[in-house]
């Protein structure tokens, strides 16, 4: 028989999904990349700052990925012009996307399920056709995430500072994703 075909697709968060992303933002694989034990979120924590209607006021919009009908992991994008925090001071540019993105389980990490996961938040990010970059910033120590960015088409441009400290930027340009596309094609 053949094997059907992996794909992860994308849902939007919504306010039903704040207990499963409070429990996934508490498990330590995640903790770990995800700001640390010092911002380990409590309930409230995950109200005050994950409700979708707070982030939308903030640029940011939260999905839910999937490996058919489960749930495997947690995304979000944000407009970077604007984020404010003293995040993206410099960018002027609109049309710059920025994403995070964690798998749920951590007996998943390593299969190739985040690089599908990243590949069709950017492909759908590009379905806009006012964006015109996609930027992410792993820790620089986080070789996994990095490996799996680079897979998705992210080229790593530089060490930055950031408020949650050290980051490689990486960023996929509109050109890129069209020439990775057509090369995987
Ligand atoms: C980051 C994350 C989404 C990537 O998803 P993933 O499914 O694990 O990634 P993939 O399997 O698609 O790709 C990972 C790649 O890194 C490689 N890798 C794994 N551990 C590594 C390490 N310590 N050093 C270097 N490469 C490593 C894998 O072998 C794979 O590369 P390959 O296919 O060339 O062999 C996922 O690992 C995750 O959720 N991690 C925990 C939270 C986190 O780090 N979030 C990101 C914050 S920026």
């Amino acid at each position: 028989m053949t094997p059907v075909p992996r794909r992860v697709t994308l849902r939007p968060m919504t306010e039903q999904d704040l207990p499963m992303l409070h429990d996934w933002l508490n498990r330590p694989h995640i903790v770990q990349w995800w700001g640390g034990e010092a911002a380990r979120p409590s309930w409230d924590d995950v109200q005050a700052q994950y409700r979708p209607s707070v982030m939308a006021a903030e640029g940011v919009t939260p999905y839910i990925a999937m490996l058919g009908d489960e749930p495997i992991g947690y995304a979000q994008s944000y407009v970077a012009v604007g984020s404010g925090g003293g995040w993206w001071e410099d960018e002027t540019d609109p049309g710059v996307r920025g994403i995070d993105q964690s798998l749920a389980d951590a007996s998943r990490l390593g299969q190739g399920l985040g690089t599908l996961l990243v590949r069709a938040l950017v492909a759908r990010l590009f379905e806009d056709p006012a964006v015109t970059r996609i930027q992410t910033d792993p820790a620089p120590d986080n070789l996994r995430a990095i490996r799996c960015y680079e897979k998705a088409g992210f080229a790593a441009l530089r060490t930055i500072d950031t408020p949650d400290g050290p980051a490689l930027y990486m960023v996929q340009t509109r050109e890129a994703f069209v020439e990775h596309a057509r090369r995987v094609a």
